[in-house]
């Protein structure tokens, strides 16, 4: 097969619906990932030949192992990662139930974790790939966010990691940290949190899905070769400075 294959998740929509229009852009055969099967399935379609639904859970061992089968037994070889599907659970400390920590945790980390053991098993074998995995610029800290902001933090730490141990056998693994960036996500939130949030921004705006579906489509180039373990912030410049 001549053809690159990519797997991106959470792909139904907001962020990853971006990343997967570009891939496919980019000419790769795009795996479409969500338990969004709905807006996942109408996606796939409307992005034509080369793209292809599966419905998986990344939490799910069973089904994160069943979709690398899948897409092994058809393609043979997975090129690129995008490790992108994550939720929110927002609340200060005192009111954040504990199965609010326990589902973000297992989602935006072990969920990550777990197609990071697969993809990167399967890539050390073929002795080549790229990982990329959306972290958040919250992983520096965010009020109400103790559980997001440590699930984010461990997607930094386990980026760099999967850098030390697979970097010798050509696997390039990297994080983008967005910031505030226009997604169903974001559009939950009050009006007015909006457009403080907004206001708190250098840029003074939000940033769009297909700003990070640049920067991956930048770490996945095959030009762009000798970058590894980093965390690229895509943020309007929110990560600099202590805010005022
Ligand atoms: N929107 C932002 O401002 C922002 C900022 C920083 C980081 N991020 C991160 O970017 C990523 C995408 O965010 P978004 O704003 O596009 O969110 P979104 O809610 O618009 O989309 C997320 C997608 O992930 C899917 N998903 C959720 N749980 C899943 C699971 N267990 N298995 C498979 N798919 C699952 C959802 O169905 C949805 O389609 C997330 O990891 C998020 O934490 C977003």
């Amino acid at each position: 097969m001549d053809k690159r294959i990519a797997i991106i998740t959470g792909a139904a929509k907001g962020i990853g619906k971006a990343i997967a229009e570009r891939m496919v852009n980019e000419n790769y055969t795009t795996i479409l990932v969500d338990v969004d099967n709905e807006n996942g399935e109408k996606l796939a379609n409307d992005l034509g030949a080369n793209a292809r639904f599966i419905s998986c859970d990344i939490s799910n061992e069973n089904g994160v192992t069943a979709l690398f089968d899948a897409v092994k037994n058809e393609f043979g070889s997975v090129d690129v990662i995008v490790n992108n599907a994550g939720i929110i659970r927002d609340n200060v400390i005192w009111k954040m139930p504990v199965e609010d920590f326990d589902k973000v945790v297992d989602i935006n980390l072990k969920g990550t974790w777990l197609m990071c053991k697969v993809a990167g098993t399967l890539m050390r074998e073929q002795q080549s790939g790229r990982i990329v995995n959306i972290a958040s610029r919250a992983w520096l800290g965010n009020r109400g966010q103790s559980n997001y902001s440590a699930s984010k933090a461990g997607v930094v730490g386990l980026t760099r990691v999967l850098a030390l141990e697979l970097g010798k056998y050509g696997v390039l693994v990297n994080a983008i940290a967005p910031g505030l960036i226009d997604t169903p996500l974001t559009q939950k939130l009050p009006e007015n949190v909006q457009e403080k949030l907004i206001e708190a921004q250098p840029t003074k705006s939000m940033g769009q899905p297909e700003d990070i579906a640049n920067a991956v489509a930048f770490l996945c180039d095959s030009n762009t070769q000798f970058i590894t373990g980093q965390t690229i912030y895509v943020d309007g410049g929110k990560s600099i400075g202590a805010g005022l």
